[in-house]
């Protein structure tokens, strides 16, 4: 009895699939509604979630163009390298120093003059128009280059 109806329901599908290729937005909420309800129902993530999101904050990083200023080997460019940043102490410009966390990278890229870096220009770091998950993946990218 339930056959012809699924079989109705996957041609429906299917029609709707087409239409949005052909220029309808009907299928556009689909992906970020998938991975927002994951996001709140999983918030540990698995080791392979965090590998993804890792992953994801490279090519954003290359993206956006941080790597232009932000080596990931250690060489200084005209921003520190992201090598061995994460986890590790360093020395601000003002003399005191921080532990580099979520929190100091969070802050570092939201608000690049707050902090400065010792031994690096202030000014320079341009503001960018990140999401929080965006900038959630390029901090899990920078945890990555130990
Ligand atoms: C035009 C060059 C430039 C670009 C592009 C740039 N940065 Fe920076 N960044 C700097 C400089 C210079 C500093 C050091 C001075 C300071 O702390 O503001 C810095 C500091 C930082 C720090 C703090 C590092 C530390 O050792 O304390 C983080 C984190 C950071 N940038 C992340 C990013 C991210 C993420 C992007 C891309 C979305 C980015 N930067 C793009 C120049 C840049």
């Amino acid at each position: 009895m339930k056959k012809p109806a699924v079989l109705l329901l996957v041609l429906v599908a299917i029609a709707m699939v087409g239409l949005a290729c052909g220029g309808g937005g009907e299928t556009k909420a689909i992906t970020p509604t998938a991975t927002a309800t994951r996001e709140a129902t999983t918030p540990i993530a698995t080791p392979t979630e965090e590998a993804s999101n890792a992953e994801s904050g490279r090519q954003l990083a290359q993206a956006k163009g941080c790597l232009g200023c932000h080596s990931t080997d250690g060489s200084a460019r005209v921003g520190p390298s992201w090598k061995g940043l994460y986890g590790h102490s360093h020395a601000l410009q003002d003399g005191s120093t921080v532990t580099v966390d979520d929190a100091y990278l969070l802050e570092s890229v939201r608000s690049p003059g707050a902090k400065v870096a010792q031994g690096f220009p202030p000014n320079v770091m341009p503001t960018f128009t990140l999401t929080d998950g965006e900038i959630d993946a390029i901090i899990a990218y920078i945890e990555t280059l130990k």
